[in-house]
Parts: structure tokens; sequence; C-alpha cells
């Protein structure tokens, strides 16, 4: 077990020096953890937005457990395998029009990489090489590497790494009110001509504080990268499976992107895939006899045959269970939940956008270094419930599975933990 203070093991983003002992899970099932001494933790985050349907699900344990048995692992340059074929031919028949190709990888980060390096190989190969031009949005979060963080916003997550972060052109966030402003700023981009692609969480920016924008707005941003033959990606790593209402936040407008990014929930949230998805044009300005054009991209793992299996049970999951109607269930038990707690004097900016509900605590040193962050994630473990805000916005994101009842008690949580910490 991992002991409080210094510890041999480096986890990701507590701060060891402020942070007690790291808790230890045993097992889980549902929308449940259970710690190596029997404390029940309800998974109201998913395990860093990967769960869906809920810890454990039969059909993905059995599918990865036939799979181990059967083919581990082989290179996926020059050989394939059945697992990765079905996932492929599932995912493009789910995905918008328009995607016709699908490369594996093994993160929410790696399927961000080889999307950028997709939109700059493409352009490299059509021979336009002035388009090199990465745009984002305000606020975004794509990863933690290189080239995701340099996608993303900067701040003290990133400051001291800036010097090898490649400069993009940053787009204002399109808060409400305020979508003229983004959609004038994308175009007076896009008319430079060197633009090789905007990259956009669709609806809502998860790690950059739980934001939420119209469908509109994505609308036509789509429109204006249509008219100035910039390609758009959709960063959906958080967004995919459901948590938005539709299967593909994208699927909520119809707009298609060029290139999309799948991760986190691939697999149910069983074991790390990751998916971009890409236009028949990228895949055919790669697709070449001169072998310099070809898209340089590997890792060892790359459609991991375990993986692909767990992949491929998710999708079954989703045919043959309704998964839909149980993410309207949750999205629709949110609403009278989240508007009793918009009541409470320590809340504000309630939102939601399909499972995902948020609200900010009201404190004087909001953002995501506020104190109020981690003092209400140890209340919340001791009652029994996984929630992670960021800084001081709280966000509800539970698996499918979860109940009326586990729902009502995490809300009741929220309030009793705001009136203890906020006190
Ligand atoms: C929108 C988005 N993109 C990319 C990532 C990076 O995914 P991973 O942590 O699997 O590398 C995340 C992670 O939270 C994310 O929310």
């Amino acid at each position: 077990m991992t002991q409080p203070g210094r510890s041999p093991l480096w986890h990701p983003f507590p701060q060891h020096a402020l942070e007690g002992a790291m808790l230890p899970i045993a097992r889980a099932d549902g929308a449940w953890l259970t710690t190596t001494d029997g404390q029940r933790i309800f998974d109201g985050i998913c395990s860093w937005w990967v769960i869906t349907h809920g810890h454990c699900h039969p059909k993905i344990v059995s599918a990865i457990q036939e799979q181990a048995a059967r083919l581990d692992q082989v290179i996926f340059a020059g050989f394939t395998h059945e697992p990765a074929e079905r996932v492929a031919s599932v995912l493009l028949a789910l995905a918008p029009e328009g995607l016709a190709h699908v490369f594996f990888s093994d993160s929410g980060s790696t399927s961000v990489e080889v999307a950028l390096k997709m939109a700059l190989g493409y352009w490299r190969n059509v021979g336009d090489t002035k388009r090199n031009r990465i745009l984002a949005l305000e606020h975004a979060y794509h990863g933690d590497t290189i080239g995701t963080m340099s996608a993303g916003a900067r701040g003290v997550f990133n400051a001291a790494y800036e010097p090898l972060l490649f400069e993009v052109g940053r787009i204002p966030f399109p808060s409400a009110g305020q979508e003229q402003a983004t959609l004038d700023a994308l175009e007076a981009e896009c008319k430079t001509g060197r633009t090789a692609a905007l990259i956009i969480e669709p609806f809502i920016l998860g790690a950059g504080g739980m934001l939420i924008y119209s469908e509109d707005v994505l609308a036509r941003m789509r429109d204006i990268c249509t008219a100035h033959g910039v390609l758009l990606i959709a960063d959906e790593v958080m967004t995919g499976f459901g948590r938005t209402g539709a299967v593909f936040a994208c699927g909520r407008t119809g707009i298609a992107p060029d290139i999309l990014c799948l991760a986190k929930g691939l697999t149910g949230g069983s074991i790390p895939l990751a998916a971009t998805l890409c236009t028949a044009a990228i895949y055919d300005a790669h697709y070449s006899k001169d072998r310099s054009k070809t898209f340089f991209h590997s890792s060892s793992y790359t459609a991991n045959p375990i993986a692909c299996a767990a992949a491929a049970a998710n999708l079954d999951v989703w045919r043959s269970e309704p998964v839909t109607e149980r993410i309207a269930a949750l999205a629709a038990a949110h609403v009278p939940l989240l508007a009793k707690l918009a009541g409470n004097k320590h809340f504000a900016n309630p939102r939601q956008i399909g499972t995902i509900a948020v609200i900010d605590t009201v404190v004087k040193d909001a953002g995501y270094l506020a104190n109020v962050g981690l003092a209400m994630r140890k209340a919340f473990v001791q009652r029994g419930i996984l929630l992670r805000p960021l800084g001081n916005t709280v966000y509800i994101m539970p698996p499918y599975c979860t109940t009326q009842a586990e729902l009502e008690s995490v809300y009741a949580a929220i309030g009793s933990v705001a009136a203890e910490v906020c006190a």
C-alpha cells in the first residue's frame, strides 16, 4: 500500500507533499469501488471518465478473458486480426458520415497526437506546406503529451514545458452571448490560408472546467472550416460513448468532423485503447507508391487484440442492451436534483449536458487550484463517494448503471459537503 508523503510510486496529479496515502482499491462492480478493507465508494466520475456501463461488465470481462487466452498481442504492422477488423467496421458504421478509416493507438493523448499528425501529413502530402498551423479553443484540454499540451490551454499544468510547446492559434471560448467573437476569430485565422486544422471538444470542454457551449456554434464552426478548406478535428475522448446523450457528441447536431478522436469509453473503460477516425481524403493523401508519404506513426501495442476484444464487446453491449434508454434516464434524473442544488447558497452556474451535471461552488479563490477542491474531495471520500472537483467546479459523471437512489445520495453528499467545507 502507498504510504503518505514521499512514496516510491509516483501517482498522476495528486501532490504527494499535500495529500495522504492513496486509497488501496481491491475490486469494483457496477458503479462501486471497494477498498482492501471493504469500504464501498461510489464512482461518481467513472474513474476519470472511462467507465461507461459500469465496472467489470460481465460481457466485457469474459471477452477479455477469452481473447487473452487466444491471442494476446501481435505486431499490427504487416499483420491484422479479427477483433481489430470488427471494431473498425462497427465504429465506422456508428461514426458521423464521411469517416472512412480507423487508426488505433492506446490513449486519448495518442489519439489526438495521431489526429494532429494526420492533419499536418495531409497538407504536406497534397503539396500545401504553408498550412501547418493548428487552431484550438481557449480553455481546451487535449492531453498531457507535448503535442496535446500545445493544443491545450496554457497554465500551471504546462508552464514548465512551455519552451517545448508549439504555438497554436487560440480561438476564444464561445460563452453564451459571445459566440460571434469566436466565429469571427475563427474566420480571421482561416482566411490566412495557413491553418491546417481546428481541434475542438464538441459541446463541452472537460478538464478546462466543464464549460458547455451551444450546438449552433459547433455547426457554424464546421461551416467556416469547410468554407476555408480547414480540417476539423473532434476530440471526443471524453464526450464519446454516450456522455452527452448521443453515442458521439457530434451526432447531436449531425456535424461530421474530418478527424474523430476516441479513447476512454471505447472499451467501456476496461482497458486502454484509442482510435482516430479520418476521411478518405486524408487516408488517400497518405496512400502512395512514394514511401515518403507513408503515415509514420506507430506504437508497440497498436490495436492490441485484448483491448480490441474489449472494445468489440463494449460495442456489442451498445447494440444488445438498452444503453441509450439508461443514458436518457440518467440525464433526466439529474435535472430536478441539479435544480434543487442550484438553490443552495454555496452554488452557482448549474449546467448539464446528457449524463454530465456540473455546478460551481461559490468561493473567493475560484479556479483549478482553489483549496475547496481538495477539501471537498476528501470529504466526499469520507462519505463513500469518488468526486474530484476541478478546483471549485463540482461535476458528476456517473456510470450508466447508476440508480435513482444512488444519484440522490450523491447530490445529498454534495450539499452536505458544501455546508461543511464552505462554512
Ligand atoms: C478531451 C480529452 N482529450 C484527450 C484526453 C487525454 O486522454 P488520456 O488521458 O487517455 O491520454 C482527455 C483526458 O481527460 C480529454 O478529456
